[in-house]
């Protein structure tokens, strides 16, 4: 009876948490914390504020510089705390790569102190550590060398009293930790212990501390360990840029936020939260967090990687010399970025990265949080979505909806209305009688299903997967040992700790086929809810003080939460198959390392051109930060857009790396066909124009699945030296060739846009579109184009080959053996140079050689290839692709002083040489079919003038 009360009274208050969740309109900015309402951001802002206050403030840390050694490749040493007396731990690891790691901890705390998100974020195989030297100057100062690929002279300069640590780079400092003196770690005692530090002289005895307990709205958090917050300032000397510390909702260059024109006022918060309806042009917290800078000036880029999964706030403040900034002086600079990272609990583990490049920077930084996953093909084309595709009949309809409209589409997905009772791994069978069945008719299109996973299970012992997970212990725990009870979609529900391995191996288990009824290899997963969102639990999410296996509080972990969750189920994913093979996993949650996983999507967004416009910035920060396979719901999640605003959503959507288009329960549909023509062929044409680039797209996939280096480019990444590019965030490169500005305004009929002139001031640029050379005006680089209903601004950069399959099909799988069209844009020297990756989209193989990887080079009227295979292609795959041709080759921009073109030879790799036919209107020559295979290399192309 009383259980039975008890039911009736959570489902009434799940239906109303529901409605909430559903109907309110706009962010409920009160449901979340300010800085001032959370004690450990009060505490060490406090103290920033005491030291910029006191013109005699000195940090109270120490370096006993005569405890410096050097062991294992590793300079260690202690720390002194002038003022409780107590010594911290310091390590400093330089890595052969030009990255520094340093490493802070209390020397003999009264209980561990987390250190484990090393374990969910770095890769198993760091860089190598250069053998470690230490140069000690003076009692005061000591010099680690760095090697950083190049760059000259490279160096860590510390100082002892007060600790300061400086990085030079060429002898300019780029970035300085502890340079204000905010290094704070506080010391792990017992509740009934007193501070050893004194605490009249103390800012924290001016602010209501919340040290061992804190109420925010209705929710105490208990705090059994008190305070144990570390904190600690980056200075970026001479830069004005800094970026990246997604997600936020705010502009693409960070801003100040202690002051300042046109600045925040709360630092950017870092703690993954469900925030439907976000609002723009804020640095509250949204659902995935990566603790990862980056600061560029035309001379350097540096990162810092904050290595902590715990609640995080970041304040920036810029200072220019002129108002006193005392520690250097910068040649012809004038700014500097200081920066004050505070966490909430476990160590300082940073990563300071020094360049020289952008590029550089990504790569140092994917080279401890790892490559990002090659995805598989298909997931790189678009995708349908909708809250809810309500039965297969009606997914039938969607997916015969694109054939009749003659649209491409690969994937359709299903919410959480497909199951029984939201009962993820279950499928609501009166609406869905024959999962298989829909899942392979779309397959013999070579489309797949998308269906979700959420990590709430609900507690129902008819349950079996919530059995299974109850029985073998595998749920989060509350402080006395129980299962964790809070409150999702399902109603009562547990979650369950992907931190335990023996979790980990049975959630693999259960995306076996046999398992996972109904399943097939044409379903991949969307990850949703994995903040984790708890409905009623202190701002939506689950309370700190729950324990993980190890008995780890819930606040050590939990921005790292979500990421081990999608981890787990992009391997469950890849390996339910005997040949293991690509998985596609949508995660909402995200942190460093979830690159190696899959996608992310930034969440519940809105209907409004105000949305639209923030995908830019928020895609840019989020590929910056290392994960490039990023989208936005297109057409805006809640709300109905306009059909102009769907339409320019398509538009920008086709050019950023995850094209999905989802919408809201409570919404319209709008399926691409259902506003009639002539917007039908709108759509069409955006989502035709994607396809065609696919192969583009993929190679960019590949190149930041080597190097790092996101698919939606900064465009400072690709003109690092053209400041006027620094605070762009309405337009990109989408690698290094094409530079996009969709149209994000309502009405909008004429777009400017700058196209930078490059390093040397002779950048040519095309209309991607008609292919015509851009005329820039007298004025400088800034052009006015018009921009009609149909129009994307979309530009090709001089110098580069952009490879394309131009034939129609209705999903990428139909385009595996169709014929390639070479785009060459030449520069203002008549060269280019481009680059194709291709391999089977779906199988590693390409890990042994199953791959093609060609770098087109145009020069001196021929165009030549070199494949970058690092060993021949493997056979198998050479002989499946050995009829797939080179159809068309397009050159742009070819010079009317070479004379008049008589003829095009190609020269085949079995030395037969032929002409091969052409059409030739003003500057720009289309040679058809030469003839080439893809396969092969050894072969030119060459313009022959009289
Ligand atoms: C929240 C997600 O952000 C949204 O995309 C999804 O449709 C709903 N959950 C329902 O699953």
């Amino acid at each position: 009876m009383v259980t039975r009360l008890r039911d009736g009274w959570m489902f009434l208050l799940g239906i109303v948490l529901c409605f909430a969740i559903l109907k309110v309109e706009g962010v409920k900015r009160e449901d979340f914390k300010a800085c001032a309402q959370s004690g450990f951001c009060r505490r060490n802002r406090a103290i920033a504020d005491e030291a910029a206050s006191s013109s005699s403030w000195t940090s109270p840390f120490e370096l006993v510089s005569k405890t410096l050694t050097v062991k294992d490749n590793a300079v260690s040493g202690y720390i002194k705390n002038t003022k409780s007396s107590s010594l911290l731990t310091f390590e400093v690891q330089v890595l052969q790569n030009g990255v520094a790691r340093i490493r802070i901890n209390e020397n003999e705390p009264i209980k561990p102190r987390y250190e484990q998100t090393a374990e969910w974020t770095l890769v198993s195989n760091l860089p190598a550590k250069t053998e470690a030297k230490i140069i000690k100057k003076s009692d005061n100062e000591a010099v680690i060398p760095m090697q950083v690929p190049g760059v000259e002279s490279a160096s860590m300069v510390i100082h002892a009293k007060p600790l300061r640590i400086d990085f030079l780079v060429n002898d300019t400092p780029v970035l300085t930790l502890n340079e204000r003196g905010l290094l704070n770690l506080e010391e792990l005692r017992r509740k009934d212990e007193p501070k050893l530090v004194d605490q009249s002289d103390s800012s924290e005895s001016k602010v209501e501390t919340g040290e061992w307990e804190e109420t925010f709205k209705t929710w105490t958090d208990p705090k059994p360990n008190g305070p144990e917050s570390v904190a600690l300032d980056v200075t970026f000397p001479g830069f004005s840029h800094v970026y990246g510390i997604p997600e936020h909702a705010s502009t693409f260059s960070l801003k100040e936020t202690r002051g300042g024109e046109n600045a925040h006022s709360d630092p950017y918060r870092l703690y993954n939260l469900d925030v439907f309806e976000y609002e723009t042009d804020n640095p509250m917290a949204l659902y995935g967090s990566v603790p990862f800078m980056v600061a560029h000036n035309p001379e350097h880029s540096v990162g810092l990687f904050w290595m902590n999964a715990a609640e995080t706030w970041i304040d920036i403040v810029k200072t220019t010399e002129t108002e006193g900034f005392h520690l250097f002086k910068h040649k012809g600079k004038t700014s500097t970025t200081q920066t004050h990272w505070i966490s909430e609990a476990g160590i300082i583990d940073v990563f300071v990265m020094l360049g020289p490049t952008p590029k550089d920077v990504l790569k140092q930084y994917i080279s401890l949080t790892g490559a990002p996953a090659m995805p598989p093909a298909f997931s790189i084309a678009a995708h349908q979505c909708r809250w809810n595709y309500l039965s297969s009949k009606d997914v039938a309809m969607v997916d015969a909806g694109f054939d009749e409209h003659d649209i491409p589409n690969d994937v359709i997905w299903l919410d959480i209305e497909h199951t029984d009772g939201k009962k993820y791994f279950t499928w609501d069978y009166a609406k869905f009688p024959d999962p298989e069945k829909m899942q392979n008719e779309l397959a013999a299109k070579g489309r797949k299903l998308v269906t979700i996973i959420d990590p709430h299970i609900k507690r129902d012992d008819g349950y079996y997967i919530y059995k299974e997970a109850r029985d073998a212990n595998l749920f989060i725990k509350t402080p006395d040992g129980n299962d964790y009870d809070g409150w999702c979609w399902p109603g009562s529900s547990s979650w369950i700790d992907y931190t335990n391995p023996l979790a980990r191996e049975w959630w693999i288990k259960k995306f076996k086929f046999d398992d996972y009824k109904s399943s097939t290899p044409a379903l991949h997963v969307w990850n949703d809810m994995n903040e984790p969102s708890v409905f009623n639990g202190p701002e939506i999410t689950a309370p700190k003080e729950m324990i993980h296996h190890g008995g780890w509080e819930h606040r050590v972990l939990h921005n790292v939460y979500g990421q081990i969750y999608h981890g787990a189920t992009a391997k469950a994913v890849s390996v339910r198959e005997e040949t293991p093979k690509r998985s596609f996993v949508l995660s909402r949650a995200f942190f460093a390392g979830t690159q190696r996983y899959g996608a992310i999507w930034t969440g519940d967004n809105t209907a409004s051109w105000e949305h639209l416009r923030n995908s830019n910035p928020m895609l840019l920060s989020i590929g910056l930060a290392g994960i490039p396979f990023n989208g936005a719901d297109v057409g805006g999640f809640f709300g109905n857009p306009s059909t102009e605003l769907l339409l320019r959503w398509y538009q920008a959507g086709i050019f950023q790396p995850f094209f999905r288009a989802h919408a809201h329960i409570d919404t319209k549909r709008r399926e691409p066909w259902l506003f009639g023509e002539p917007w039908t062929t709108r759509f069409r044409n955006a989502l035709v124009e994607r396809y065609k680039l696919l192969p583009y797209f993929y190679t960019l996939f590949h190149e930041a699945h080597a190097l790092g280096v996101p698919v939606m480019r900064p465009m400072f990444f690709e003109f690092p030296q053209d400041e006027r590019t620094f605070a762009l965030e309405d337009q990109f490169m989408v690698g290094p060739a094409l530079l996009v500005k969709p149209v994000v305004n309502e009405g909008q009929t004429v777009q400017s846009i700058y196209l930078p002139s490059g390093p040397n001031g002779s950048q040519i640029w095309y209309d991607y579109f008609t292919q015509k050379k851009v005329t820039l005006p007298s004025s400088g680089q800034e052009i006015k184009t018009t921009v009609g209903i149909e129009d994307i601004p979309v530009y090709l950069r001089g110098g580069s080959i952009v490879a394309r399959r131009d034939r129609q099909r209705r999903s990428s799988y139909g385009m595996v053996y169709d014929p390639f069209t070479l785009i060459v844009a030449l520069d203002e020297e008549g060269n280019a140079e481009g680059e194709l990756y291709l391999d089977d989209g779906e199988t590693f193989d390409y890990e042994k050689g199953a791959y093609i990887h060609h770098r087109f080079t145009f020069k001196n009227n021929r165009l030549t290839t070199q494949l970058l295979n690092t060993e021949p292609i493997a056979e198998d795959y050479a002989s499946v692709m050995h009829k797939v041709r080179i159809e068309r080759v397009v050159i742009l921009g070819s010079k009317q002083d070479n004379g008049k073109l008589s003829k095009v030879v190609v020269h085949d790799p079995k030395g037969v040489t032929f002409d091969a036919g052409y059409k030739i209107s003003k500057s720009k020559i289309v040679v058809r079919d030469p003839k080439l295979s893809i396969v092969e290399s050894q072969w030119r192309l060459e313009l022959k003038y009289q």
